[in-house]
């Protein structure tokens, strides 16, 4: 027996499968509720004979997507990829979100910008009215890891500098992760701007105008939003 949030992210994971065609080059992000769709995936691979190939956002996926059988191309032997699907942290009604909760966002945020059609998946938590109660990731550079944190605190950003046990989180590209306690983000496009500005910061969490279509799940119930964003 799963839970009620696993009931969710498991749904809506494995609903977004359905727009996946023969033929596609499919980007595949990080996370426990793509891990859902990265599962389907490879039943339909092997049971139907649906012929996909995928891009992974991360060793973790790498790692799943090797084991369940799933074909991989790497990014840099493909201009385009047809469709990506990934998980979030929080999504806002204009479909802007943030993401990086699980460290990959920097491949996410590439393979999301050379994806056709994104689509996110996630349980009803990850829904909100404004962005900003999750902590906010940013990517940095070591070398300049003390400058950013210190800019950040004196901007009163909040940062927290991001450990797993007692020790610093360290991402798959070798930087480090600076979390941002917001509370409440009123202008994300001119924060991510501000963020990507600074020297020494790689990505940030924020995605916005990236996402076509969001799936959610609850009481049993599958919602699919679509916008027109590109
Ligand atoms: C990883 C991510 C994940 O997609 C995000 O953290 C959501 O994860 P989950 O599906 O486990 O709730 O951005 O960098």
């Amino acid at each position: 027996m799963i839970g009620e949030q696993q009931s969710e992210k498991k749904l809506a994971g494995e609903e977004a499968v359905k727009f996946i065609e023969t033929g596609m080059i499919v980007g595949l992000g990080t996370g426990s509720t793509v891990r859902y769709t990265i599962e389907k995936l490879a039943q339909r691979i092997h049971n139907e004979g649906l012929e996909i190939k995928g891009v992974s956002t991360s060793t973790s996926t790498t790692a799943l997507s090797e084991e369940l059988g799933i074909p991989l191309l790497s990014l840099s032997d493909t201009d385009e990829i047809d469709v990506t699907i990934d998980g979030a942290d929080e999504i806002d009604p204009q479909l802007n979100g943030i993401k990086g909760g699980g460290g990959a966002l920097l491949f996410e945020k590439i393979v999301s910008a050379t994806s056709k059609k994104n689509i996110w998946v996630a349980d009803s938590g990850k829904i909100v009215s404004k962005l900003g109660a999750f902590p906010l990731p940013v990517e940095v550079v070591p070398f300049g890891f003390r400058q950013v944190y210190n800019t950040l605190k004196s901007e009163r950003f909040n940062p927290v500098a991001r450990e797993t046990d007692g020790k610093r989180y360290v991402t798959d590209n070798g930087n480090w992760i600076i979390d941002l306690h917001l509370g409440k983000i009123h202008d994300p496009v001119a924060l991510e701007s501000r963020l990507n500005g600074l020297p020494g910061v790689v990505e940030n969490g924020l995605f916005l105008n990236r996402v076509n279509t969001v799936i959610t799940a609850k009481n049993g119930s599958i919602k699919t939003t679509v916008t027109s964003n590109n």
